[in-house]
């Protein structure tokens, strides 16, 4: 059974109470429980976390490889500064689909650069708290065309 690993980064566990008419009003235990909802659906593994701390985050990529499939990365404000991220996920070459609950591209010019999309799969960002089932589901694709 393939296994995807749902990973959040920093605030994201704000997530409902935090500036929530740009990211909605779902939580992020209302977002892990939709996915893994989804996984049971479609017949696959989800396994959720999420932290504050960048190396937390790099740790997490890491031991993804050999454990997951692939992974859904929300990295949060370090999607703009985080040359570590980017170099753990290009390190692991796991599929890493890109997730932002906002359309980053719509908002301040900061938010315009992603370190982590030169090594993602893609990204899906602007449809809120359903962006990470159509993450899953894109994801998914992914793996079974590659595999
Ligand atoms: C975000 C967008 C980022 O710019 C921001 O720093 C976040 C959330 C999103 O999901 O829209 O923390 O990744």
């Amino acid at each position: 059974m393939l296994s995807v690993l749902i990973l959040n980064g920093p605030n994201l566990n704000l997530l409902g109470t935090r500036q929530p008419e740009i990211y909605g009003h779902t939580t992020l235990a209302d977002v892990e429980a939709m996915c893994a909802a989804h996984g049971q659906a479609k017949g696959f593994e989800v396994t959720c976390a999420q932290s504050n701390h960048e190396g937390a985050l790099v740790d997490a990529i890491h031991a993804a490889k050999g454990t997951h499939d692939g992974i859904v990365l929300n990295a949060g404000a370090y999607t703009h500064s985080s040359i570590a991220l980017h170099d753990a996920i290009a390190g692991t070459e796991l599929p890493v689909v890109e997730l932002h609950l906002s359309n980053i591209h719509a908002r301040e010019a900061f938010r315009h650069h992603s370190f982590i999309a030169p090594v993602a799969v893609g990204m899906i960002c602007g449809f809120g708290a359903a962006g990470y089932t159509l993450a899953l589901d894109a994801l998914l694709g992914h793996l079974e065309d590659t595999s």
